[in-house]
């Protein structure tokens, strides 16, 4: 998701909440199966790196925007909010756990496929549980509502991934390509965390 096609961007403008949430699972799931399919550890570290940005920012959002909307407009909302914060924290405790081991470790592959597993089990959970009752629940303009909040809540989590994908730089990058989109002044002499800062400013502006 950090290549940025006009024509996608443009689609993800325009989409629902609950379109967007599932969107993002099946973009998400992509990564899961470029892992399982990489031929060796700095791939698997590559696509690892990826996951843990595209499953942070999912997760965030979600937590300020979908599991709300859920809890206001379910009638066991805030149960399946509870059941899903708990996946999200058990998610989380991987990824910290993954930062802190050698990708040629036997527990990092071990590990990364076992959170996997997890997670195809919790976005069809939500999407069976979640998404399609709230879908049901509401109307087209709350659903567009929960879009648009969902979109903010992307764009102001952090950006850090927690799994480094070995070169740091790589992060700083695409804070350089999202700047250049923007059209930031500048951009080449700031640091990934005066990139970051701009980013949102020229969010605002
Ligand atoms: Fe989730
Ligand atoms: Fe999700």
């Amino acid at each position: 998701m950090a290549s940025h096609n006009p024509e996608t961007d443009h689609r993800i403008d325009a989409m629902d909440g609950v379109t967007l949430i599932i969107n993002d699972h099946r973009i998400i799931e992509g990564l899961f199966d470029d892992y399982e399919a990489a031929g060796d550890a700095q791939a698997r570290l590559g696509y690892a790196a990826k996951i843990s940005e595209e499953l942070s920012l999912h997760a965030t959002a979600e937590e300020h925007a979908l599991y709300p909307a859920v809890r206001r407009t379910l009638p066991d909302g805030e149960n399946h909010e509870a059941h899903s914060l708990d996946e999200h924290q058990e998610a989380r405790r991987f990824l910290e756990q993954l930062e802190a081991t050698p990708v040629d470790d036997d527990a990092f592959d071990r590990d990364m496929r076992d959170l996997i597993d997890r997670m195809r089990h919790h976005h069809a959970e939500e999407e069976r549980d979640l998404l399609h009752p709230l879908r049901d629940a509401l109307d087209h303009e709350g659903c567009q509502r929960l879009g648009r909040q969902i979109r903010r809540a992307k764009r102001e989590a952090p950006v850090r991934p927690t799994v480094d994908s070995g070169a740091g730089a790589a992060t700083r990058d695409e804070l350089a390509e999202r700047a250049r989109a923007l059209g930031i002044e500048g951009r080449s002499e700031m640091d990934a965390e005066e990139l970051s800062e701009a980013i949102e400013r020229g969010k605002d502006g």
